[in-house]
């Protein structure tokens, strides 16, 4: 039967792939967005011009902003500050959205006891569980250890939701996903930065000495992970969700290099992209390894990442390749801007 999902950060780069899949299966999306600096304005127009405002309502709008929600049967929050060297310079925002925000999405739940209260579906981050040596994976049991004020952000979240569900019975989710990566994905990510520099002959930063790990998830498979969730995980629980692709930085760097090489050629004179690797001043307080045990939703939920790094990897070179429009809407003034900001002098 189809459903009236509240989708909160609809117009980011998971939010999209997570409305885009429920439009398409049938549901109705209540989509929430205050359309940042990081989120695609342009989605609210083909949605509606390709699914009519029936199947699709749009309210631009900061989470902490919102009146109240229709009688929705799901909501699935995406809405957050979600970069972690932002969150080094001004951790305001992500107080706001991640903290506070998240507790008004809880109590407008709360408040529609008269309808059956929606299943709340938090998109959280394995950053919350610390930073591993050099062997195990997080698992949902892993205390939380946040380090950085983005993740500590994220742990205050999670903690906020879960207590709703043990003292007022909101039947809530909680997911714990590994780096994504993909299509449209904002040029502040390491990925998507890379590609952009290394296409234009740009020097690519690689913080500290590369080795920091960090395990792959494709966008999409995500996004599969989150509607399976929505739909058949327990109230209460927690989903880790990881792609099996452990890799160091630098590994993904001269990934991102080869094949650019490959596939367009070297730089003038022939020059081999991995030449423009810099390794430069260390993030503070820099995680040096994220592994996840997915064995729960595996087993629970029957979930597993379709996409290998392999493959991912040169489908979103490939997409970054035919779609320089996109990159150059949003490589405008605020992000030179930012980019000399982070990485000027450093
Ligand atoms: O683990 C999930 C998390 O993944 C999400 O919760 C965060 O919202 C998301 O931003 C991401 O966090 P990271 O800090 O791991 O992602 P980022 O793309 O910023 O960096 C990935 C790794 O690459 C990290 O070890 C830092 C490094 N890095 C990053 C940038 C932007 C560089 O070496 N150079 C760079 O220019």
């Amino acid at each position: 039967m189809a459903r009236l999902v509240a989708v909160t950060g609809c117009c980011g780069f998971i939010g999209r792939v997570v409305t885009e899949a429920l439009l398409k299966r049938g549901d109705y999306v209540y989509g929430v967005d205050a359309l940042t600096y990081a989120a695609d304005p342009t989605l609210v127009a083909d949605w509606l011009s390709q699914y009519g405002p029936e199947r699709f309502h749009f309210v631009c709008q900061d989470i902490n902003a919102l009146g109240r929600f229709p009688e929705v049967d799901a909501v699935i929050n995406l809405a957050a500050e979600t970069h972690v060297d932002n969150s080094l310079s001004d951790n305001t925002r992500f107080v706001a959205t991640n903290i506070n925000g998240v507790a008004h999405l809880l109590e407008m739940c709360r408040a529609m006891r008269h309808y059956e209260i929606p299943r709340f579906v938090q998109i959280s981050t394995d950053e919350v569980y610390g930073s591993l040596g050099e062997t195990g994976y997080f698992s949902e049991t892993t205390p939380y250890d946040p380090r950085s004020p983005y993740s500590a952000s994220k742990a205050s979240s999670d903690h906020i939701v879960s207590a709703y569900h043990h003292t007022y019975g909101l039947p809530t989710l909680i997911t714990n996903c590994s780096n994504n990566y993909g299509p449209y994905q904002f040029p502040e990510k390491l990925i998507p930065l890379i590609i952009n520099n290394a296409r234009n002959g740009k020097e690519l930063p690689v913080y500290g000495d590369g080795k920091n790990i960090r395990d792959w998830l494709y966008v999409v498979d995500h996004c599969e992970a989150i509607l399976s969730v929505l739909s058949s995980g327990k109230a209460g629980e927690t989903y880790n969700i990881g792609g099996n692709s452990e890799k160091q930085n630098v590994e993904v760097v001269q990934t991102i290099c080869d094949i650019l090489d490959e596939q367009t050629g070297c730089l003038p004179g022939g020059q081999p992209r991995r030449t423009l690797i810099r390794f430069v001043k260390d993030r503070p307080g820099h995680d040096r390894r994220y592994a996840i045990d997915a064995s729960k939703i595996s087993r629970e939920l029957g979930w597993q990442p379709a996409v290998r790094f392999e493959e991912g990897i040169r489908q979103t070179i490939k997409w970054y390749l035919e779609n320089p429009a996109w990159i150059s809407s949003v490589i405008d003034g605020s992000y030179r801007e930012y980019y000399e900001k982070m990485y000027g002098n450093r």
